[in-house]
């Protein structure tokens, strides 16, 4: 039987993938752990339990209590909380992901997902359309973590045979979890802006084009690339991924269809200078033709969506 470990299950992928995994493999099956305690109302669903990734002794405890046989290791410190500090950045993203690696080598798991990032690429990389195999200059300390543990899942891939997977999210928009410390948030805020009909500051220029991507394909697509025969996983670093790709103004204006007196103002912070070091949309043929990927959700039909189901589900929470 499939026994999952779910770590950083509180954050914004983790709060809906680890439902997802639910709904895939029953919630026997699945054990959603974070080092928030506070975050445990959240997994009515399943079992919860309070883990920190930097302790490689309780990891491997869970492991063998649970007979774990996959991890999804999705705690992470994202990009702008990153450049507060650094070093703890660094530590939370690399020391975390080689003990889930080298525990995925000792007790021989049948699989690992590990979500890394566009933030990869750098100012030196293409801008649009940008492939697979594009130069990498990330100035970002996440970005650097995320390069480096690209590197280091390809190596414990073919060094010790582990068979880990991973994608290179774009920023990722959904109206059930809030992100945080990114540099791609500012389409999630907006949308709560919106429906409380209060005008919205944007935290970058309005024709700062990103990768982006709702929430549900990118559930979709980590179901999908975990599905996969491994003999279709030609990629062990991390696959681009591609949804959609919009400026805070192009949001804007979808926004104003469905409210019309919708007002965004502009106040680039230290995040404009990340986001211009990030390509503004990506190429995503690798996934598309090893393992059947294709986005369903474009600006459109997303924001339709988040502006319909965002009311009623914060009224319920
Ligand atoms: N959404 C992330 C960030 O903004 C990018 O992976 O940091």
């Amino acid at each position: 039987m499939n026994k999952l470990l779910v770590i950083g299950a509180g954050g914004q992928l983790g709060s809906e993938l680890t439902k997802a995994l639910v709904n895939t493999h029953g919630s026997d099956a699945v054990i959603a752990t974070d080092f928030q305690e506070s975050v445990k109302s959240k997994f009515a669903y399943c079992r919860f339990k309070t883990l920190d990734v930097l302790d490689k002794d309780a990891i491997s405890n869970l492991i063998q209590a649970e007979k774990i046989t996959q991890i999804y290791h999705l705690a992470a410190i994202l990009s702008a909380n990153g450049e507060k500090n650094p070093v703890q950045a660094w530590d939370i993203n690399m020391k975390g992901l080689l003990n889930v690696l080298d525990l995925a080598k000792e007790f021989k798991l049948d699989k690992v997902f590990w979500p890394s990032s566009i933030a990869v690429f750098g100012p030196n990389s293409p801008k649009t359309n940008t492939p697979q195999d594009a130069f990498k200059n990330p100035t970002t300390v996440y970005g650097i973590s995320k390069l480096a543990g690209e590197h280091w899942c390809e190596y414990y891939y073919t060094t010790y045979g582990v068979d880990v997977r991973s994608l290179r999210f774009p920023g990722l928009i959904g109206y059930k979890s809030l992100p945080g410390g990114g540099t791609t948030d500012y389409a999630v805020d907006i949308y709560h802006k919106a429906i409380n009909e209060e005008p919205f500051t944007c935290f970058l220029q309005e024709d700062t084009a990103l990768p982006m991507m709702y929430m549900e394909d990118a559930v979709q697509a980590t179901l999908q690339l975990m599905a996969a025969p491994s003999s279709d996983i030609q990629i062990r670093t991390s696959y681009n991924l591609s949804g959609m790709s919009f400026s805070p103004q192009e949001i804007a204006e979808r926004i104003r269809s469905h409210y019309p007196e919708f007002s965004i103002q502009y106040a680039p912070d230290f995040r404009q200078k990340i986001a211009d070091s990030w390509p503004s949309s990506i190429n995503d043929d690798s996934a598309r033709n090893d393992w059947g990927w294709k986005a369903s959700f474009g600006l459109t039909e997303m924001t339709a969506e988040i502006l319909t189901k965002l009311p009623s589900y914060i009224h319920n929470l």
